[in-house]
C-alpha cells in the first residue's frame, strides 16, 4: 500500500513522464495502486499521488467496465458535457461541480505496453478524465464551473499560509490587501507584511490602503466575488462587504461566538480552555458578529503555548477554508446566527496584563504565561530590572506570594496565592537574551536568595 499525497505538494502540479519502460516493476508499481485507490476507497489514482510523476493511473468506478489500468493515456474523441460534483484523494473532504465530457475514447497502453482503445461515458468518462488531468498536473478545484474572483484581505502568518491554501486549491485571487508595511526588529527595517509576501510570490496585485474606510475604490474595481478576510487588521466599511456576489467570509481563530476580538488564541489559554477552534462566518459591520458558516474544533493541551495553538490553528483554519468554499459556491451551506447569549471578548493584550501578579492563583499564573508566549510575554520584576518570564512548571510549594520558596539547578520556585508554586523554567534578565532555567540558574539566579520577593517594583 502508498500513502496518498495530499495538496499542498509539488509533484501534484507536475507534467509527468511518459513511460517507456514496461517491466515487473510497472506491474508491481499498478498492483499496488489498485490496492491502495481500494484501501482510500477511491474510483481512482493517479501515480503522482503516490510521488510517482509519471504518466499512469488506475480507474475502478464499477465492476461492469471493470479495473481499468492507463499507461500514457490520451483522449481521441470526445462528445458531451457533464456537470457533477467531484473529489480527490488528495483532497479529503472537498468536493465541488466539475464539467467533463459525457463520452470518451482513450488511446492507451497496458502494463505489457500493449495499445488498447477504451470507450468510456458518463461516471466512468468522469473518472479517466479526473486522473488523466493529474498526469498534467491539474486538480480538480482548477476547473470548478463556478470560479470565483477571489479578493483576500490579511496581513500575520495566520493569513499568509490561509492565502497559500487558496491559491494551492486552485482559487483565482486576483488581488490581495494588506496592512501597510511596517518597519520591524531592532533596524526598524521596512519589511512587507506575511501576506504580502505570499502574494508578490504569485504575482498578485497587492493594495495596502492606510484607511480601507476612505480608501477603498480600488479594491472594489477588482471586481471580486469573493471577499476572504483573516486577521486583516482594519473594519471593512459595508459598502465593500456588500459588493460580492458570494459576500465576504472571515477566518477567526475561536469557536464563535466565544471570544470575538483581536486576542481570542491568547484569551482563551489564559481563560484555560481545554479546546478552542476555528470559525468561518459572514463579516457584517460589528467585529466578528457574522452569521457562522463553518467550525473546526482543536484541542489545548495542557503545555500548548500562543505559539503552538498559532501553527495548529492556522493549519485547521486554512483546510477549514478550503472544505467550506465548494459549498458556500454552491449555496448549499445554511449560515447560523451567533446566540448573543453566549457572546465573549478577547481584547487586544493590554501591557497591564503582562505583569504577573503572584497573589494569582499558581494555576491561573501557569495560563497566563503560557497564554503571552512567545508574545507579547508575561514579566515579573527583580528589583527594578523586568524578567520575563515565556514558561513555567507547577510544583507544590507554599509561602508568601512571590517569594522565592527553592533555588533549583533548573529554575527558581516562586510561591504563588495558592498551593502551587511555579518554577521559571524559560526567562529573559533585561539586556540578555531568552534562556532556559538551567542557564538562568548559572547567571542571574546566583544572586537570588531564598526568601527573597519577585515582582515588587513596576
Ligand atoms: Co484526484
Amino acid at each position: 500500500m502508498y500513502k496518498v499525497v495530499e495538496v499542498p505538494n509539488d509533484v501534484l502540479r507536475q507534467q509527468c513522464q511518459r513511460v517507456t519502460k514496461f517491466d515487473k516493476k510497472l506491474g508491481k508499481m499498478i498492483d499496488r495502486m489498485f490496492d491502495t485507490m481500494y484501501e482510500y476507497d477511491g474510483v481512482g489514482l493517479a501515480a503522482p499521488q503516490i510521488n510517482q510523476p509519471i504518466r499512469v493511473a488506475v480507474v475502478h468506478t464499477d465492476d461492469e467496465t471493470g479495473p481499468v489500468e492507463l499507461i500514457n493515456p490520451e483522449i481521441i474523441e470526445a462528445s458531451g458535457s457533464e456537470i457533477d460534483d467531484e473529489g480527490c484523494l488528495s483532497m479529503p473532504g472537498i468536493f465541488g461541480p466539475v464539467e467533463r465530457f459525457e463520452q470518451i475514447v482513450v488511446k492507451s497502453q497496458d502494463r505489457l505496453g500493449r495499445n488498447v482503445k477504451i470507450k468510456a461515458n458518463g461516471f466512468f468518462a468522469r473518472a479517466i478524465q479526473h486522473e488523466m488531468d493529474h498526469l498534467d498536473g491539474i486538480l480538480f478545484t482548477d476547473k470548478l464551473v463556478e470560479k470565483p474572483r477571489v479578493v483576500f484581505m490579511g496581513t500575520p502568518e495566520f493569513a499568509a499560509n490561509t492565502l497559500r491554501e487558496v491559491i494551492d486549491a486552485g482559487y483565482d485571487v486576483v488581488g490581495v490587501v494588506s496592512q501597510p508595511d511596517k518597519p520591524v526588529g531592532r533596524k526598524r527595517e521596512i519589511k512587507p507584511t506575511p501576506v504580502k509576501e505570499v502574494a508578490l510570490a504569485h504575482d498578485i496585485p497587492v493594495l495596502q490602503p492606510i484607511k480601507i474606510r476612505e480608501d477603498y475604490q480600488a479594491l472594489l474595481d477588482l471586481k471580486p466575488d469573493l471577499i476572504i478576510t483573516a486577521a486583516y487588521g482594519q473594519i471593512v466599511p459595508t459598502v465593500v462587504l456588500e459588493a460580492p456576489r458570494f459576500g465576504a467570509i472571515n477566518v477567526h481563530a475561536s469557536l464563535l461566538p466565544k471570544y470575538r476580538g483581536g486576542a481570542p488564541i491568547h484569551q482563551a489559554i489564559i481563560d484555560g480552555e481545554t479546546e478552542t477552534g476555528v470559525t468561518i462566518m459572514y463579516m457584517v459591520d460589528r467585529l466578528d458578529a457574522g452569521d457562522m458558516l463553518s467550525k473546526i474544533i482543536v484541542p489545548i493541551e495542557e503545555r500548548d503555548t500562543v505559539g503552538t495553538m498559532f501553527d495548529k490553528l492556522s493549519a485547521a483554519g486554512a483546510r477549514l477554508l478550503i472544505e467550506t468554499l465548494p459549498q458556500l459556491i454552491a449555496g448549499t451551506l445554511t449560515p447560523e446566527a451567533q446566540q448573543e447569549e453566549d457572546v465573549t471578548f478577547s481584547p487586544n493584550i493590554s501591557r497591564e496584563r503582562e505583569r504577573l501578579d503572584f497573589s494569582r492563583s499558581g494555576e491561573d499564573l501557569y495560563n497566563q504565561i503560557r497564554g503571552m508566549n512567545p508574545f507579547p510575554s508575561a514579566y515579573t520584576t527583580l528589583g527594578t530590572d523586568r524578567l520575563k518570564v515565556y514558561f513555567a512548571e507547577k510544583v507544590p510549594g507554599t509561602g508568601t506570594p512571590g517569594e522565592i520558596i527553592a533555588l533549583e539547578a533548573d529554575g527558581p520556585v516562586i510561591a504563588t496565592g495558592s498551593e502551587i508554586a511555579l518554577k521559571l523554567t524559560d526567562l529573559q534578565p533585561a539586556g540578555k537574551k531568552r534562556m532556559d532555567g538551567t542557564t538562568f540558574m548559572r547567571g542571574v539566579g546566583q544572586t537570588l536568595t531564598i526568601g527573597q520577593k519577585v515582582g515588587e517594583q513596576a
